[in-house]
């Protein structure tokens, strides 16, 4: 369902990625790992059409996102790609119901159909009982689960996870990590995720070992 081919990326003179190809298929778990440096976070900002490469091209469902005009590709990215980083960047003003709504009401998606699937997500992570919680008055385990839902609600094509757990103790940590398997298995959902933590690079389907800018067999 994705496809990079080719692809390279030079920051100034540094050749950061030299031609990395990249398969991803429906409902699997893939790990990039690899040493500091080599190119993991900026290979997955351009397979979430975040950044463009210098050249190869990246499909997402059969469509060449080169292709996409900048308003479309904008459009695409919101309702086909769900991101999770190292830090929730959850809007402190917000609570996490309305922070797990706000894709969708980009989208355009309908009120009510929008908050009774936030409601659905908050329950499946067991978070009901903190609906109108502010990320502040939220654990870092809970944080980062609003941050799992909002990736969720436009039912994304793929998620892009850059150190989930990054940030989490190894309990929180570890029910982060079931929970990709569980969204994986029950929902079928597709992950991408980069982790420097190997407990979590063994939960893949498949683990692509990255160094200096290429995918080493
Ligand atoms: N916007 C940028 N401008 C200049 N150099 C950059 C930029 N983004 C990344 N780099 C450089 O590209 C290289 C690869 O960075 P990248 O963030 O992809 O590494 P990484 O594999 O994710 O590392 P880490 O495990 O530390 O997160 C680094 O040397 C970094 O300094
Ligand atoms: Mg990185």
């Amino acid at each position: 369902m994705l496809q990079a081919k080719g692809i390279k990326k030079s920051f100034g003179k540094l050749e950061i990625l030299k031609g990395v190809d990249l398969d991803i298929h429906k409902a699997e778990i893939v790990t990039i790992v690899g040493p500091s440096g080599a190119g993991k976070s900026t290979l997955l900002h351009i397979i979430g059409t975040l950044d463009s490469p210098d050249a190869g091209n990246v499909h997402i469902n059969g469509i060449s996102i080169s292709s996409l005009s900048p308003k479309k590709l904008s459009a695409f990215r919101n309702e086909h790609i769900g991101f999770i980083f190292q830090f929730h960047h959850l809007l402190p003003e917000f609570t996490a119901l309305e922070n797990i709504c706000i894709p969708a009401f980009i989208a355009k998606k309908g009120k009510k159909e929008t908050m009774l699937r936030a409601h659905e997500l908050l329950e499946l992570l067991g978070l009901s009982h903190r609906a109108e919680h502010k990320p502040n008055e939220l654990s870092g385990g809970e944080q980062q689960r609003v941050a799992v839902a909002r990736a969720l609600i436009n039912n994304p094509s793929i998620i892009l996870a850059d150190e989930p757990s990054g940030n989490l103790d190894s309990n929180n940590a570890e029910s982060l990590h079931n929970l990709f398997v569980d969204l994986r298995d029950r929902l079928n959902q597709t992950l991408v995720i980069v982790t420097h933590n190997e407990n979590l690079a063994n939960m893949a389907n498949r683990i692509v070992h990255m160094k200096d800018g290429l995918i080493i067999p």
